[in-house]
């Protein structure tokens, strides 16, 4: 079993979008070891997101991050890293296919509704960065 870090961002949260999201994670199989909805500062979200701090649209990026309410989660799965990307779809919903979360629930590529670890690395990153060990329950 693999664990990887997601977010259901902003924008998805304030549409209303949280319910269906966490539908369909549980329809395609990953169980939900730990799950908070927060508000993140600015600071924590240029935190989160410092690997990418030197990319024109981080200020854009970190605005977005800590405008509102999200709910960031662990999940597991047989390779839940790749799956969860695979469920997401591309970046960029314009480009991403149909039936993935950010086709049906992103708007743009600043407004892409969720988020999800890239690498063991970085769920390993992520997870600490949100959760304790004892708030991961299997
Ligand atoms: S990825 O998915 O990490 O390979 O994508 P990448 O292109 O490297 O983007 C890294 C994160 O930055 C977000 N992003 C943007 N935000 C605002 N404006 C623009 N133009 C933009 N381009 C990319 C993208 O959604 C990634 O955030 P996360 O939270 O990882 O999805």
């Amino acid at each position: 079993m693999e664990r990887t870090f997601a977010i259901i961002k902003p924008d998805a949260f304030k549409a209303g979008n949280a319910g269906k999201i966490l539908t369909r994670i549980y329809a395609e199989g990953f169980k939900i070891l730990g799950l908070k909805k927060l508000c993140l500062s600015k600071k924590e979200a240029e935190g989160f997101y410092a690997v990418h701090r030197e990319r024109p649209f981080f200020n854009d990026l970190t605005n977005f991050m800590s405008s509102g309410p999200c709910i960031v989660m662990v999940l597991e799965a047989e390779g839940a890293i790749r799956k969860w990307r695979e469920l997401m779809g591309a970046t960029n919903p314009n480009d991403a296919a149909q039936g993935t979360l950010r086709k049906e629930f992103g708007t743009s590529i600043d407004n892409n509704a969720t988020h999800g670890s890239d690498a063991p690395e970085t769920a390993a990153f992520e997870i600490g960065y949100f959760f304790s060990g004892i708030e991961l329950l299997a």
